[in-house]
């Protein structure tokens, strides 16, 4: 059987699985778990951990068709400085409850589009996190990046608070793809930012794109990835289009007809990952590439990569601290998520709560699954003999699991004794083998293909 054929036979094509930026899932959430769990976790980290932050940034000057993003439209500054009135309340009630001394690692600001804030916005949020938690003394500072939704004034505020990595959106540089996803964005405007964020010293600049957007084709998106390995990033991430017009009202406005099928977009994507490659970009996971001196590389390379929230990270902090509307927390006692709408999570903020409404505590089971799940997204590995020796005898229960996954995806797996690979002809059924871990059984609907 030819090799797309059998990918074809274990799902890949037909099966809607989680994207695993965390175990479980966002939607085993559930309301039982708020505000008050919100509070246990912050009170009980260890003041001695660094923290990572996460903001965001809920609104956009352009609303692209293709983005499931969680965010807003606005022409105005007003909401923005409504909203930047609430993260400063936001931070207030998060330091009272934060153990004295506690420190951040890492701050990301992401949206949305945080750029959408003027300079002096920029310093005033900046400003009022590090009030609130202090930068530890190795500090990154990343920020998400709307090349036609920044200038240089607001690029050197960033600056002047210490911002080290910046992540663009590109998508696709083809005039007719960025037409039918509503997102207009000229390579001159993409380089002149890409040129000011290097001059403003960044150490570390992702760029955003996807495959499987209406009207790409192999050409296409080979023209998209040639003018980007010309700017050079560091890290390039290379996403799925995931087209859930149920969840994201907005995507009514793609053409379906115009989507690419099932083996163009798995060639879409197979195209771009070897001319990535051929430059030198490591494969990094599931989507991602970075240049092999890049932290996210060293990182692959050390068996230390990680996944959260924001998808892949080298990021060692045990916490990671969410602000704004549907930020969502992770904490090593579990879950938290502040309310979704921008409206809910200002009035909890307003009537003196922190903003959590729904999450998950992790019971034991839940950290073993999530491990594995982990390992097998970062690493493409499991092996249960070093799940046995992180958790002691309860890392046996995957064991049937494990052989299941062994013989079904065999032509795809090496197993060497307790240990399972995926070859590199079966990554793309990484996000299907996961899911055999996971103990929640996901409804698909609410997923993306797994292709
Ligand atoms: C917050 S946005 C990027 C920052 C900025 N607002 C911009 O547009 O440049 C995050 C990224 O999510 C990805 N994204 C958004 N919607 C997506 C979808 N439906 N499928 C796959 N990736 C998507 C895009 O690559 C996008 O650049
Ligand atoms: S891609 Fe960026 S600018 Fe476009 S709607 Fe999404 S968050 Fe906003």
């Amino acid at each position: 059987m030819e090799h797309i054929d059998q990918l074809r036979t274990l799902g890949l094509f037909d099966q809607r699985v989680p994207r695993y930026t965390s175990y479980p899932t966002a939607p085993v959430f559930s309301t039982d778990t708020g505000s008050a769990f919100q509070v246990e976790c912050i009170r009980a980290l260890d003041p001695a951990a660094p923290v990572s932050v996460y903001v965001h940034i809920p609104f956009c000057e352009r609303l692209c068709w293709f983005c499931a993003c969680r965010t807003q439209g606005t022409r105005t500054l007003s909401p923005v400085e409504s909203y930047l009135g609430t993260l400063e309340a936001e931070l207030t009630l998060l330091a009272k409850t934060l153990p004295a001394g506690i420190k951040m690692g890492r701050l990301h600001w992401g949206g949305g589009t945080p750029t959408i804030l003027p300079p002096h916005m920029i310093n005033r949020l900046a400003q009022a996190i590090k009030a609130a938690i202090p930068p530890a003394e190795r500090f990154e500072f990343s920020v998400e990046i709307d090349p036609t939704m920044v200038d240089d004034a607001k690029i050197a505020a960033l600056q002047a608070e210490g911002m080290s990595r910046a992540s663009i959106g590109i998508q696709d540089f083809s005039e007719d793809v960025q037409e039918a996803i509503g997102r207009e964005q000229s390579f001159e405007a993409t380089k002149r930012c890409v040129d000011a964020l290097r001059a403003a010293g960044i150490t570390s600049l992702n760029t955003d794109l996807v495959y499987g957007l209406p009207h790409q084709t192999l050409d296409k998106i080979a023209a998209s990835v040639e003018r980007v390995l010309t700017l050079n990033p560091d890290r390039v991430a290379l996403f799925g289009y995931a087209h859930v017009p149920h969840m994201a009202k907005r995507q009514n406005l793609i053409d379906q007809a115009h989507l690419p099928g099932d083996q163009l977009r798995y060639h879409l994507f197979q195209k771009a990952s070897e001319m990535f490659v051929g430059a030198g970009y490591a494969a990094i996971g599931i989507d991602h590439f970075a240049k092999p001196a890049d932290a996210l590389s060293r990182a692959s390379q050390a068996g230390t990569l990680r996944r959260n929230f924001q998808g892949y990270t080298e990021d060692d902090c045990s916490s990671l601290i969410g602000l704004g509307a549907s930020s969502i927390s992770s904490y090593p006692q579990g879950y938290v998520q502040n309310a979704a709408a921008t409206g809910a999570y200002m009035q909890r903020i307003e009537a003196g709560t922190l903003a959590g409404y729904r999450g998950h505590p992790l019971s034991q089971d839940d950290v073993l699954h999530a491990r594995a799940i982990e390992m097998l997204m970062c690493d493409f590995a499991l092996d249960l003999d070093q799940l046995q020796h992180e958790f002691g005898e309860n890392a046996a229960q995957l064991a049937p699991t494990h052989a299941e996954v062994a013989r079904k995806f065999a032509p795809f797996i090496t197993l060497t004794d307790s240990a399972l690979a995926i070859k590199p002809e079966g990554h793309p059924l990484t996000r299907i083998i996961a899911s055999a871990y996971d103990a929640y059984a996901p409804a698909e609907a609410q997923y993306s293909k797994a292709s």
